[in-house]
């Protein structure tokens, strides 16, 4: 697996993750994965310029017990093959609210449940710049 992976990580109820990142000149995809393994995915967040049949689309989704669950296609599309992005992830105690530079959001619910995820893993054709967890 490629891409960029934070691992003993502690991202909580109450917290805000903020990613800044570049996607590639001629990115297609990449996503921004939430979690305590690999395996299991509590918030995929994928910025689709043009992969698996969407066009300038977000979706959402979860990863569990070895499978995709259901996709949630939410928000607006402020991402630029090449320019800097800013997603800001608020971890409330009900869902994920996502804001996206242009000002929309994406509320995602906290499938796994957990109050704590400990794995950040970057995917796809992104170069991420900087990560803060206030
Ligand atoms: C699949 C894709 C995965 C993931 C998933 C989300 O089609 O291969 O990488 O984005 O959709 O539902």
């Amino acid at each position: 697996q490629k891409g960029m992976i934070v691992k003993n990580m502690s991202f909580k109820v109450g917290q805000t993750l903020t990613v800044v990142g570049v996607p590639t000149p001629d990115s297609t995809n990449f996503a921004i994965n939430i979690g305590n393994d690999d395996q299991e995915i509590t918030m995929h967040i994928n910025p689709r310029f043009n992969a698996h049949g969407d066009e300038n689309t977000v979706v959402c989704n979860s990863y569990q017990g070895g499978n995709w669950c259901e996709e949630h296609r939410e928000g607006g599309f402020p991402f630029r093959q090449g320019e800097e992005f800013t997603v800001i992830i608020e971890f409330t105690p009900a869902e994920f609210v996502v804001t996206l530079s242009d000002g929309s959001a994406i509320h995602f619910p906290n499938r796994i449940g957990a109050e704590k995820y400990s794995v950040l893993n970057f995917d796809g054709d992104v170069r991420i710049t900087s990560l803060q967890i206030k």
